[in-house]
């Protein structure tokens, strides 16, 4: 049988790909089960310090698989809480998750795209929540991420009347974070996960933790969440080794702790 998630290590980052190229990566229980395990691992190991998520040249992935959950009845979806019981295991993901994506990103490929931290996008890539057109809508965040990401507009554009937007609109938009050239999109995003493996991982997550909290909570509260982790950053060695470092004109050696 094929494996529908493959993963792979490239020195402290994590690659994760989604592979149903016969069915446009469409996301069913043994994908986003796959997708879990993976995580799972990468967090667990301390040698990974950056997720990268993707799926092939053609599709991240066409959406939820129609066919696996079209006959779900209302007591199914509630009694194996579809959804919430294993996609969410990328939100609660604690190193970053950077979502690298060719081709299409629909409906709940778009939602998963939006899931993680930051999205690539290749120059292909064209994303949309097109539930409508199968009388549903966005249930795994769209409704929700979609608007913080591009403002409310262009989500009721989106999710009403199921057009695409390809990478330039999306970049424009807020959605992504970097448009690549097809052919250059994985290696400029495991370099850039490369990077952010690179730093101190407690601060890494302190960051993300932090920028979360931004979307979360009110202002206020916010910049109370960051006043109080950057200041806990003092009690890290980490922090006295990249000051140190700076000062002494060195690299730093990060010790993650
Ligand atoms: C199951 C899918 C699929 C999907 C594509 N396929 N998307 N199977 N679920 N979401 C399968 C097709 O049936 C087909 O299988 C093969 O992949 C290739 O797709 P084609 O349609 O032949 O390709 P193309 O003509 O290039 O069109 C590409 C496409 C179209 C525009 C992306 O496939 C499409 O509209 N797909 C559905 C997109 C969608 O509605 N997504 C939202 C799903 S609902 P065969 O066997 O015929 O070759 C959703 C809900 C989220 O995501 C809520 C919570 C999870």
């Amino acid at each position: 049988m094929t494996q529908v998630v493959l993963s792979e290590i490239h020195g402290k980052v994590g690659l994760i790909r989604i592979n149903r190229p016969e069915a446009l990566n469409a996301l069913n229980d043994a994908v986003v089960d796959g997708i879990a395990a993976a995580i799972d691992a990468f967090e667990a190991d301390d040698h990974i310090g950056c997720i990268v998520l993707t799926g092939n040249e053609k599709a991240f992935a066409a959406g939820a698989d129609i066919g696996f959950m079209k006959d779900f009845d209302y007591m199914h979806a509630y009694r194996t809480d579809f959804i919430t019981r294993n996609w969410e295991r990328i939100k609660t993901a604690r190193k970053p998750v950077i979502a690298a994506v060719a081709g299409f990103a629909l409906g709940g490929g778009c939602e998963m795209a939006m899931m993680c931290d930051m999205i690539f996008a290749a120059d292909t890539a064209r994303f949309g929540q097109p539930e409508i057109r199968l009388g549903t809508l966005p249930g795994a965040g769209g409704t929700q991420r979609l608007p913080r990401a591009v403002g409310k507009a262009k989500a009721m554009d989106l999710c009403l009347t199921a057009r695409m937007m390809d990478a330039q609109e999306a970049e424009k938009a807020g959605l992504v974070a970097r448009i690549v050239p097809a052919d250059q999109l994985l290696d400029v995003t495991l370099d850039a996960a490369r990077t952010i493996a690179s730093f101190s991982l407690p601060a890494v997550m302190m960051i993300k933790e932090s920028i979360n909290r931004a979307f979360e909570s009110s202002l206020n509260e916010g910049l109370l969440f960051e006043r109080r982790a950057f200041h806990a950053a003092f009690a890290m060695e980490d922090q006295k080794e990249g000051m140190a470092a700076f000062m002494e004109k060195r690299k730093p050696a990060f010790k993650n702790r």
